[in-house]
């Protein structure tokens, strides 16, 4: 797995996963493993949901944490931002993810109704984790 340092990680270092989808008139699957279809093992697993209309999520970036974001139902966009450029990704289908290195501030937005917005996550939840304000993050791309 290629690192990238989170102090110089860039937009252009997120990608969109095709996941494999089993197909079937009954129904389709999706299936994830550890460091297969994702380049990094799953500590977490987590999901937002009931968002209401017009409602924001993250607005913060992650010092270690990579994740794959997925909308399992419905679709949003995001917004990443390496504090020289910005990249908007929409995401609207369970068979496709957003694959995202540690260091790009992250905002969700225009949530469908219904959305669920499932996240892998390569570590435990930790506060510590967090850059929640925009000044401190820009600080922490320019070491
Ligand atoms: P946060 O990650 O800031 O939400 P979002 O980016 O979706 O807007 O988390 C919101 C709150 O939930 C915050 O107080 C921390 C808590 N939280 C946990 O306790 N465990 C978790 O795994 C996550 C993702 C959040």
């Amino acid at each position: 797995m290629k690192t990238i340092s989170p102090e110089n990680s860039r937009v252009y270092d997120a990608s969109i996963i095709q996941l494999p989808r089993i197909f079937a008139q009954k129904g389709n699957i999706t299936a994830i493993n550890n460091e297969k279809e994702i380049p990094f093992a799953i500590k977490r697993i987590y999901y937002l949901y009931d968002v209401p209309g017009g409602e924001s999520r993250g607005g913060h970036a992650h010092k270690e944490l990579m994740q794959l974001i997925v909308a399992a139902s419905g679709s949003f966009d995001i917004v990443i931002d390496d504090s020289k450029i910005k990249r908007t990704f929409t995401l609207a289908r369970p068979d496709c993810g957003l694959f995202l290195p540690a260091g790009l501030w992250r905002e969700l937005v225009n949530f469908s109704s219904g959305a669920i917005c499932l996240v892998l996550a390569s570590l435990e939840y930790s506060e510590g984790d967090y850059i929640r304000f925009y000044d401190e993050f820009s600080k922490f791309k320019k070491q």
